[in-house]
């Protein structure tokens, strides 16, 4: 906790492997609290959070293992025909990914297989699901960013380890259903939260960005 903002803003990574170690919900709740701080447009604070814990996270496990209603993607994830330079940015974290646990391209069984540790929050002990209301539109989608990142910034000055994760907005209705969610809420991401397996071949990922130039402009 004695960590610095460029200490914490530079060691947050998402972390896809998690030890069977359990967290505290009042942790959680004063990480909530705090990173409510974060900004949004006419302190609107669109977010709606719901946090599974031990044995609501078991629950939820399983209650989605036997969970037989139908999904339809709410909207797309990405762009259809994602342009450059995101495409490319895209292809290379799923490329360093599968390539770190020895995935080969073709392996489509593979592929699959890793993705779907995304409905296991990697193994995470909690897990967190952030709602909005329907009535929302993009700017409020962004302050849910704000606050997301504010939220995992918290995190790691506790030790702690997220992964945030769209792919949860695939599986809208059966989260829902188990929270027991009003329908005007929609579902925009998940977040696994809990320890690092440091040991973990997925955890050693390490991303890059793009150069400044790429993306910012100083007028002169
Ligand atoms: C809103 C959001 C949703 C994400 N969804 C997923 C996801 O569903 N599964 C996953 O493995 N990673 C997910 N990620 C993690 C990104 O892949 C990751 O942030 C990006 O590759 C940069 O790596 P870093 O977080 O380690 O810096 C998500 C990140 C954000 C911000």
């Amino acid at each position: 906790m004695n960590k610095t903002l460029t200490e914490i803003i530079n060691s947050r990574k998402s972390i896809r492997a998690f030890l069977d170690k359990p967290v505290d919900n009042k942790v959680i709740e004063e990480m909530l609290k705090m990173a409510s701080q974060a900004p949004s447009g006419g302190n609107l604070q669109p977010w709606k959070i719901y946090v599974i814990n031990s044995s609501s996270m078991d629950k939820f496990i399983n209650f989605q293992k036997k969970w037989k209603g139908k999904e339809e993607p709410p909207y797309p994830i990405y762009p259809e025909k994602l342009k450059e330079p995101y495409r490319t940015s895209r292809y290379e974290v799923g490329e360093e990914m599968y390539s770190l646990l020895g995935i080969k391209r073709e392996d489509k069984v593979g592929r699959l297989n890793q993705m779907l540790k995304n409905f296991d929050f990697f193994g995470a002990p909690v897990g967190l699901f952030c709602f909005v209301d329907k009535q929302m539109g993009l700017p409020q989608w962004s302050d849910l960013g704000m606050f997301l990142q504010t939220f995992m910034l918290l995190a790691v000055d506790q030790d702690l380890d997220t992964c945030a994760q769209e792919s949860w907005s695939l599986k809208q209705n059966c989260v829902k259903e188990f929270l027991k969610v009003p329908d005007e809420y929609i579902l925009f991401c998940g977040m696994a939260i809990g320890y690092a397996d440091k040991d973990s071949k997925i955890n050693k990922l390490q991303t890059t960005r793009r150069p400044i130039d790429d993306w910012a402009t100083f007028v002169k």
